[in-house]
């Protein structure tokens, strides 16, 4: 069962009436959806926000905010109101083009509006995850130099300001600010009209940091560019309808919360979906039925989360406005898209892509065929192959490094202040961009994804490097040494898995462990914590440069040595 293919349903799809199956398509049939087009004026803010009111629109519902205490709804006239307000506040604080904001709020409309406020001065966004610890929130600010922070009293805990010289101004979403600006109470006085800062396409939106497996995260930054193939695939893969009702579930900390969750459904001019809180499959079926959510995006780890819920569960939520789902960021299992099938009388579409890349590159069309077990197939103005060690193009079937041909309008700009780590990601030379996934392609071209070529994890969906972790435990006094690895999980896709040599004077006790764990949980982040610890003698390493071995420990792990 689990091989066969699932033929698309009939339906009014965008991709089906503007693109025919292997007709051409030129990036540049998309450019006269934007007003830069005719204006020649860029700013992805203006594009994702002013222009449907200025089109007539203002009265349309833009966000939906959705949580356990609060229901509220911005029209796209009063979102570009807010948007206008928040950016003359940080106007007046100093806030200019070039800037990089960082934007440390929970999943609400706040946080959408402070990154459109942002990014309508031209300035660079940096949204940290919600659930980030003072650590990771420092070693991000600090890379880059950020001088201004938005974020709310509660999170404040995590904002060391001692460590963090280059902020200038901390700005609060609080009506009481404290020793902070109150960018609430300062925008009431404010004027809701304001001139956009103009930009160039190839100018600075956004900064995501993301995990490699060796080193510190890195800063990967974007341009307005960006919106070109974003909307495009809002469009073509998300199938994105004026009338849709949309719910992404990421926060905009992870790529996908903020190209999918903020630029990608504003720019098509839909109603977004926002969620306050954290998963579970009461809230989020309640979210779904009580939204009317027409077009929904998450990831495996959720819809293995729901598949494992009592078979009632399903029926009791009214899911009739739902008519198309997608997944990203981990493999999704054939089971899942067949249970859903079953279940909802609907397929998951899976998409695959990656922070570098900034929009989808590969992806199950609604007009395709799917073929569960594969993530899709490129899509129009995406050319891929996979490739063998020495960057030769391998025949169908064969495992190797997924490769996408350079360049496409949603490709990173820089790594910061980084240009040699720009380079590794074209390793043979010329054009082929490696992800770091190891894939197969078929005959049809379909791509299976087989796993990655280095040493990161994926926890539901969250892209994690090991050295971040390994890092943290050394400044454990207990720890001499560790090795971090993932190890595969049936829900999660893979867990956080430390090898842990300790110092003299240390016992190898459960105590310890837990208290670990807490260690990395309140200094990085709860997902960077390990679930599984184990007390070795001695790590693997490599002869000559004494490195840890992680390949060597996952071989441990597979064959169930400890
Ligand atoms: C993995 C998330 C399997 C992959 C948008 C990639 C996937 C990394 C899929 C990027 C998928 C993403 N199936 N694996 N459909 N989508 N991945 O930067 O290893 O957080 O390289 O971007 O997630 O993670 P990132």
């Amino acid at each position: 069962m689990t091989n066969a293919t699932i033929p698309p349903e009939k339906g009014d799809y965008q991709v089906g009436r503007e693109w025919r199956e292997g007709a051409p398509f030129d990036w540049k049939d998309i450019h006269s959806n934007f007003t830069w087009h005719k204006t020649g004026k860029v700013n992805m803010a203006y594009e994702c926000v002013d222009r449907h009111v200025a089109e007539g629109k203002g009265n349309k519902t833009a966000l939906h905010y959705l949580s356990d205490e609060e229901e509220n709804t911005y029209t796209y006239a009063e979102l570009q109101r807010e948007v206008n307000r928040w950016a003359r506040v940080l106007q007046r604080h100093g806030v200019k083009k070039g800037d990089f904001v960082f934007v440390f709020l929970p999943k609400h409309p706040s946080c959408h509006i402070a990154m459109l406020a942002a990014i309508k001065l031209g300035a660079v966004v940096g949204p940290l995850f919600e659930a980030f610890m003072e650590e990771a929130v420092k070693d991000r600010i600090n890379d880059c130099e950020g001088e201004y922070l938005i974020t709310d009293h509660s999170f404040l805990d995590r904002v060391i300001r001692e460590d963090i010289p280059s902020l200038k101004n901390i700005f609060v979403t609080d009506k009481q600010g404290g020793d902070y600006i109150s960018i609430t109470k300062e925008a009431e006085k404010e004027n809701p009209e304001l001139e956009t800062v103009w930009v160039d396409l190839e100018d600075g939106l956004n900064i995501h940091y993301t995990s490699g497996s060796t080193g510190k995260p890195k800063g990967i930054i974007h341009a307005h560019r960006n919106m070109i193939q974003q909307y495009q695939t809002g469009r073509w893969v998300l199938d994105l309808h004026e009338s849709d009702i949309y719910w992404c579930t990421a926060h905009p900390g992870w790529v996908t919360g903020t190209v999918y969750g903020v630029f990608a459904p504003l720019l098509n001019g839909v109603t977004t979906v926002i969620h306050g809180g954290r998963f579970s499959a009461e809230a989020w079926y309640g979210v779904l039925e009580r939204a009317g959510v027409t077009v929904w995006y998450s990831a495996p780890t959720a819809f293995r989360m729901l598949k494992s819920q009592p078979e009632r569960l399903h029926k009791d939520y009214d899911l009739s406005k739902l008519r198309h789902v997608l997944s990203v960021g981990e493999p999704l299992n054939p089971e899942v898209i067949h249970w859903a099938y079953e279940t909802w009388s609907l397929r998951i579409h899976d998409t695959w892509w990656m922070t570098e890349t900034g929009a989808q590159l590969v992806a199950n069309l609604p007009t395709r065929t799917i073929k569960p077990g594969s993530m899709g197939r490129p899509i129009p103005g995406i050319k891929a192959a996979v490739l063998d060690d020495d960057g030769k193009e391998l025949p169908s079937k064969k495992t190797g490094h997924l490769a996408i041909q350079a360049s496409w309008p949603s490709m990173m700009k820089e790594v910061w202040k980084n240009p040699e780590k720009y380079q590794t990601y074209f390793p043979f030379g010329g054009d082929w961009y490696l992800a770091g996934d190891l894939a197969y392609m078929d005959e049809d071209g379909y791509i299976f994804f087989q796993g990655r070529s280095d040493d990161m994890i994926n926890s539901s969906g969250e892209r994690i490097g090991p050295f971040e972790i390994e890092s943290k435990l050394m400044e454990h006094p207990a720890v001499k040494e560790s090795g971090v690895i993932g190890k595969p999980d049936d829900v999660r896709g893979e867990i956080v898995k430390a090898y842990i040599v300790l110092n003299e004077g240390y016992e190898r006790v459960e105590e310890l462990a837990q208290e670990i764990r807490s260690f990395v949980k309140s200094g990085l982040a709860a997902h960077a914590a390990p679930r599984e610890i184990a007390f070795i003698e001695e790590l693997p390493k490599t002869q000559i440069s004494g490195k840890v071995l992680r390949r060597e420990l996952k071989k441990w792990e597979s064959e169930g040595v400890l």
